[in-house]
């Protein structure tokens, strides 16, 4: 019995005070029954489970020995005691997450960066070093509106890196693009605006969340200058005008002066507007009409999905409303991981790491063109960590199934149209996906695939 191991893991047990060693054995053997004790996990120690329960070492001692002994329980030389992962079978189990489909081998999803080439390095000495001088209110509730020192920071570098005219007061921090998006809807709502258009094909999953958020949601057409400005009735529209998504056009200048002057409230998701490799930095539509504009990022595509770090750039009008949305959704990054990203930022280590990355996603696209087939005519392919191949809707039809024969993840244009059946097709090969070392395989499953359609 390993009962020199100090494990001090909580546990709880139906035990009856005073039922003495008999009792703790049933309770014991109740909870590894019902599946509350889970097979192979580690059970407390006895010096633990004497204290919390007030009894004497020697008798909880006694109960584990008599469990191993009864196929309970498992012991071994230096190791914490465990319940058994075979031999009693539990009468119910907690209820677990339901088998999911295998993870194709391949992705080439559009959306996501390569996850190793997150700085972990650099976030951990920023990290460090917030955590050694920041006050002790950083530990208390935060500001709704978000950290004043990482509003600060963003308003410099939006202004400096994407051109946006950026106060801090007018920036609120969200849990990423998808939260500010559904806090957006909301405050729109608040202010009697119900309708909101997206551009068609534009991301699905942000349509649906601003239907939750309250708005009616339709479609304006893309051509190659980007949205049909002309075809644009709604009093409010969200626009990926540096480049498309997922498309990949660019906005043509006059349409972003036309939408500028349209008087609907713009959403701006410059999802990806770090990320241009052939032309110089197309800036900001906010820039135009920072009153009408709303400007939004996040470190999704820069460092990682899985920070939930977004901000806006509101328009004096929108701040009250929105800050009054962001407070009732319940919901903010942490503060720790907002003051992080501001030192980052401000210590210069975030361009640095955008620059890393821009230079690896840029050898990635050319790798990727130069081995794509001449006659497939690649799209988008000046900006972002995703290009598009068009095909011909039979074409496209046939990629679910044909990507699955290549154990590949990718996406289709048709996917994310509002009318699958009107537009032309599309493959979209987010090369940003993979990690560094699956980069040649994923290709060679993409090449393979491509053959086959
Ligand atoms: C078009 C677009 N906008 C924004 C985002 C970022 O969303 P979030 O910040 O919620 O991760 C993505 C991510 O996939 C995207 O594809």
């Amino acid at each position: 019995m390993a009962d020199s191991w100090s494990s001090s893991v909580d546990a709880h047990l139906d035990w009856t005070p005073g039922s003495g060693r008999n009792g703790l054995a049933k309770a014991v053997r109740a909870a590894i029954r019902d599946g509350r004790w889970r097979p192979g996990s580690v059970v407390p120690s006895t010096r633990a489970l004497a204290h919390d329960l007030g009894l004497a070492r020697g008798t909880v001692t006694r109960v584990y020995s008599d469990l191993v002994a009864e196929g309970y329980l498992l012991t071994s030389q230096g190791a914490p005691t465990r319940v058994a992962t075979a031999g009693v079978e539990p009468l119910s189990m907690p209820r677990t997450v339901s088998a999911e489909e295998p993870r194709p081998r391949w992705t080439f999803m559009p959306g996501r960066p390569d996850p190793s080439l997150f700085p972990r390095d650099a976030w951990v000495a920023a990290t460090r070093r917030v955590l050694q001088h920041t006050p002790n209110e950083t530990f208390d509730y935060g500001e709704p509106r978000g950290s004043s020192v990482l509003r600060a920071t963003l308003a410099a570098y939006l202004g400096r890196g994407r051109g946006v005219l950026a106060d801090p007061a007018r920036i609120v921090i969200c849990a990423g693009y998808s939260h500010a998006l559904s806090v957006l809807g909301r405050a729109l709502r608040e202010l009697g605006i119900t309708e909101t258009a997206f551009e068609d094909p534009s991301v699905r999953a942000f349509r649906d969340l601003a239907e939750a958020s309250g708005q009616r949601v339709v479609g304006v057409p893309v051509d190659g200058g980007g949205l049909r400005v002309d075809q644009l009735s709604s009093p409010a529209v969200v626009v990926t005008a540096a480049h498309q998504a997922p498309l990949g056009v660019t906005m043509a200048p006059a349409r972003r002066t036309a939408l500028a002057r349209t008087g609907a409230v713009i959403v701006e998701d410059d999802y990806d507007g770090e990320f241009r490799y052939d032309r110089h930095q197309v800036g900001a539509v906010q820039a135009l009409a920072p009153e009408r504009v709303v400007y939004a990022g996040s470190v999704s595509k820069t460092l990682s999905p899985s920070l939930r770090l977004g901000w806006l750039v509101l328009p004096r009008f929108l701040v009250d409303p929105v800050v009054a949305a962001l407070t009732t959704s319940g919901a903010q990054p942490p503060a720790l991981a907002q003051l992080t990203l501001a030192h980052l930022i401000s210590s210069g280590g975030y361009d640095r790491h955008v620059r890393r990355c821009r230079i690896e996603y840029r050898s990635r696209r050319d790798a990727l063109v130069a081995a794509l087939p001449r006659h497939l005519n690649p799209q988008g392919i000046s900006a972002g960590l995703h290009l598009v191949l068009p095909l011909d809707t039979a074409a496209e039809s046939r990629v679910p199934a044909t990507a699955r024969r290549h154990a590949l993840a990718v996406a289709t244009v048709g996917a994310q149209r509002m009318r699958p059946s009107e537009g032309a097709g599309g493959l979209i090969v987010g090369y940003g996906a993979p990690a560094k070392h699956a980069f040649a395989g994923a290709l060679d499953a993409l090449l393979g695939m491509l053959r086959e359609l």
